[in-house]
């Protein structure tokens, strides 16, 4: 087996608090990190680096596990650029946008669909993530939502059943009857692609009685429940998410102390996506709040045509750091060992032996630089199970 040895590495984000300075990153200065079979196999500093076959000089740059972007929509055709300039000029964001992306996304091709998501995914890629989850949505039948999924679960592993994104067209006026399509033969047809089931539970979406029936059956069927929740008002997502132990509730930006404190107390991870709020003009989740009371935060794109059109971990990190006062330590844990909590993975996520090898070069000393330098490509080099790919 071939070992590759990355030496002078400035300062190694491990997401390890048991190496380096002892902090919750577990930061290796002069750092060397060893990769066998696409894992990490050894870190720690340069000078006692193990000898290898083979060996990658740094050159002084940062390393940092890849990012984990665990919540975008990426299954959708054409764009949405005259609603957003129409917000630009006051207008506020609706649930109801949704259905323009619904008519363009029907109207694609399988071929166009994959080739979409493999552009978006390449686009992130460059971007330093090495780990994405992806909804359908914006099909919203039978055969729409279960086309979207057989093209995502032929290019990842992180597939989400959104069926239940706004009702369909066709249900206008019968809002029950689309759940309980969702929730029968939609969620059959989905269930084989998908590891995860979501719910967009928000006035104009789908209420809690709804959203409930839909991630039940979701369950029953083995996927793990995700849920849109507290995006756009107050509102039930946020306990619901919890009741029902999902694996994340996203968004989070109107939050009562109940809430803070259910999400604190679950086991449900509180994924926060400032690009959203920043293409919105929106106010920002409270992530200090989620923070103190110890509730486990993930950072995501949210990437979608209609309200967060950017597939930018790092333009995330820095929205974080800057919008909502997080630390630049706090945002990068979040966009990298946060997301693999939010997708229930411990292989990802960190860089500490046994960890796929799926790592970032900065161009840059450390990963500071990424909210101090906010705009600037610093991803230089992106590994994925210890290959180069980027
Ligand atoms: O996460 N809130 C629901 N879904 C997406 C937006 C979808 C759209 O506007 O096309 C979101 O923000
Ligand atoms: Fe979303």
């Amino acid at each position: 087996m071939t070992t590759t040895a990355l030496t002078n590495i400035a300062s190694l984000v491990t997401n390890d608090p048991a190496q380096g300075d002892g902090s919750r990153l577990g930061i290796i200065e002069d750092a060397a990190l060893v990769i066998e079979d696409g894992k990490v196999a050894w870190t720690g500093p340069t000078a006692s680096a193990p000898a290898t076959d083979e060996h990658h000089d740094a050159r002084g740059r940062a390393a940092i596990p890849g990012f984990v972007d665990s919540h975008s929509h990426l299954l959708f055709a054409g764009d949405r650029t005259q609603e957003f300039n129409a917000r630009m000029e006051g207008r506020a964001y609706t649930a109801g946008g949704i259905r323009t992306t619904v008519r363009a996304t029907r109207e694609a091709s399988d071929e166009a669909l994959a080739a979409t998501l493999a552009a978006y995914l390449r686009e992130m890629r460059a971007q330093g993530t090495t780990t994405a989850e992806t909804k359908s949505g914006y099909g919203l039948s039978v055969a729409d939502e279960a086309r979207a999924l057989r093209v995502a679960a032929g290019q990842l592993d992180e597939v989400t059943f959104l069926g239940a994104h706004v009702v369909a067209p066709e249900y206008a006026d019968d809002p029950d009857g689309y759940t309980a399509l969702v929730a029968g033969e939609m969620l059959d047809a989905c269930a084989p692609y998908a590891r995860w089931v979501d719910v967009f539970c928000e006035e104009g979406a789908f209420d809690a009685d709804q959203s409930r029936a839909i991630l039940t059956a979701g369950k029953a069927k083995g996927l793990i429940p995700k849920v849109h929740a507290n995006q756009l008002s107050y509102g039930p997502g946020v306990q619901l998410a919890v009741e029902l132990e999902a694996a994340s509730a996203d968004h989070c930006t109107h939050l009562t102390e109940d809430d803070v404190e259910a999400l604190a107390q679950g086991r449900t991870v509180a994924t926060l996506l400032p690009g959203c709020e920043f293409s919105t003009r929106s106010p920002y989740p409270d992530a200090r709040r989620l923070l103190a009371a110890g509730a486990t935060v993930a950072l995501s794109t949210d990437c979608n045509p209609g309200s967060s059109f950017t597939s930018s971990m790092p333009f995330c990190v820095a929205l974080a750091v800057r919008e909502m006062n997080m630390t630049p330590d706090e945002a990068l844990w979040s966009a990298t060992a946060g997301g693999a909590r939010a997708l229930r993975r411990d292989d990802i996520g960190r860089l500490s032996p046994g960890a796929h090898a799926d790592l970032v070069l900065l161009d840059a000393p450390s990963h500071v630089h990424l909210a101090y330098r906010p705009g600037v490509p610093l991803v230089s080099e992106v590994w994925q199970r210890g290959a180069r790919v980027g």
